[in-house]
């Protein structure tokens, strides 16, 4: 585990694509895009935060390699992810005057990742993207899989498509400057993989390297995010639009995690990451309760999310101590999750660190108590 740059394959036949992964790649997005413009012109779509910081560098290196870059900026956070700036984006792209040729290049989070993504899906019927994630958790969740999309009143992520990037490049240089709570929140993803299927990962972050990867040290964090990026890949090769078992299995913490942000009304109250962080803990609780898990597992989850500085507990988020919680409201939440069958909550369970399972049809009482616990703590 030495070096700082990484390859990781997606699987994915004719659309198989490339997660190139180390520190200062913008500035060599330039010759990575180019083999996959042949008409040799992209917009790059950033937004408003990412764009003082990075848009120069990424437009530089393209235009060096001989591309055409116009760039579109929607303003920073989750709102951009709406119909209405979506319709907006759509025409600002437009003004361009793009053809079917031309590639779309993602400079920036998740949000402006899906909204990119779903952007090149319509666009024209349909233009090729490219992915440069600039948040944890978009290098190692959002921007590997396909899954792009926007939010309605109705709830997040409701309308989209499955279109998958011809391209992602990670550089782990641009976290320097992201703020530490995103870092923090994008971090739970990444534990999320080792406690699904990957003890020896758990056990390496458990073991100094994730407080590394927080710190800075660019060799931990290009392992971390080719091990996550490898991990999903996986996943998402096997079951690419979701029919199957295998990829609700990245929805490990995610039960109680959304109960958690629907609560808090998905506001800078409390990022999804960090819900995960809580949900995880919770769900490693309850598995504990039911004899399927040791309790020295549970704890260990617990212990090292909160040695970096991730809550595990609904009380734990100093920013909403006065909130009112109330389980049974919580529980309610679950009722609604796109995971559920014949009316009964479907929890991701586990029988240890990185032995994660779907488990269907388990009463909703040892769930009831975990959430009391967790409030109780
Ligand atoms: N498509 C998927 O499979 C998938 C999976 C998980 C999450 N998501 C989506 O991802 C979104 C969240 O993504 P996110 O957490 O990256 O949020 P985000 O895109 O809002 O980024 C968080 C904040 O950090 C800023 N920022 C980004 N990079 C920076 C950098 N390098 N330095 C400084 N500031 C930087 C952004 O401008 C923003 O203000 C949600 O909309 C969620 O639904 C999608
Ligand atoms: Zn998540």
């Amino acid at each position: 585990m030495t070096g700082s740059s990484r390859q990781v394959p997606v699987e994915l036949g004719e659309r198989r694509y490339l997660i190139e992964i180390g520190a200062g790649l913008i500035d060599r997005a330039g010759p990575l895009c180019a083999p996959l413009v042949p008409g040799g012109r992209t917009i790059i779509v950033t937004d408003t935060a990412v764009a003082p910081l990075y848009l120069d560098r990424v437009r530089a290196s393209l235009e060096a390699a001989g591309l055409r870059a116009d760039t579109v900026s929607v303003p920073a956070g989750e709102a951009s992810k709406a119909f209405d700036s979506f319709g907006r984006l759509m025409d600002d792209l437009l003004d361009c005057r793009p053809d079917r040729g031309t590639v779309l290049v993602a400079l920036g989070g998740g949000v402006v990742g899906d909204l990119t993504g779903f952007a090149a899906a319509v666009l024209l019927r349909g233009v090729d993207f490219i992915q440069i994630p600039t948040t944890l958790l978009a290098q190692v969740d959002s921007s590997v899989g396909g899954k792009t999309g926007i939010n309605t009143r109705h709830g997040k992520n409701l309308v989209g498509s499955f279109h998958q990037p011809r391209l992602v490049i990670a550089d782990t240089q641009v976290l320097d400057t992201l703020p530490r709570r995103e870092l923090l929140a994008g971090y739970a993803e990444v534990v999320k993989y080792g406690l699904i299927d990957d003890a020896p990962f758990f056990e390496w972050l458990e073991q100094g390297k994730g407080r590394a990867l927080l710190d800075g040290n660019a060799g931990a964090r290009a392992e971390a995010v080719a091990r996550s990026c490898a991990a999903k890949a996986r996943i998402v090769a096997s079951d690419e639009r979701e029919t199957g078992e295998l990829r609700a299995l990245l929805n490990l913490g995610h039960t109680f995690a959304h109960a958690l942000e629907k609560e808090t009304g998905y506001g800078p109250d409390l990022l999804h990451g960090e819900a995960v962080g809580i949900g995880m803990a919770m769900a490693f609780d309850m598995s504990a309760a039911l004899g399927l898990c040791p309790a020295e597992d549970a704890l260990r989850v617990r212990r090292h999310l909160e040695s970096v500085g991730l809550a595990t507990s609904p009380r734990a988020i100093a920013r909403d101590n006065q909130r009112a919680w109330d389980a049974v409201r919580l529980i309610d939440h679950m009722r609604g999750d796109k995971k559920n069958r014949d009316g009964r909550i479907t929890f991701i369970l586990a029988r240890g660190i990185g032995r994660a399972f779907v488990a269907r049809g388990i009463d909703e009482a040892p769930a009831l108590e975990t959430v009391r616990r967790a409030l109780a703590a």
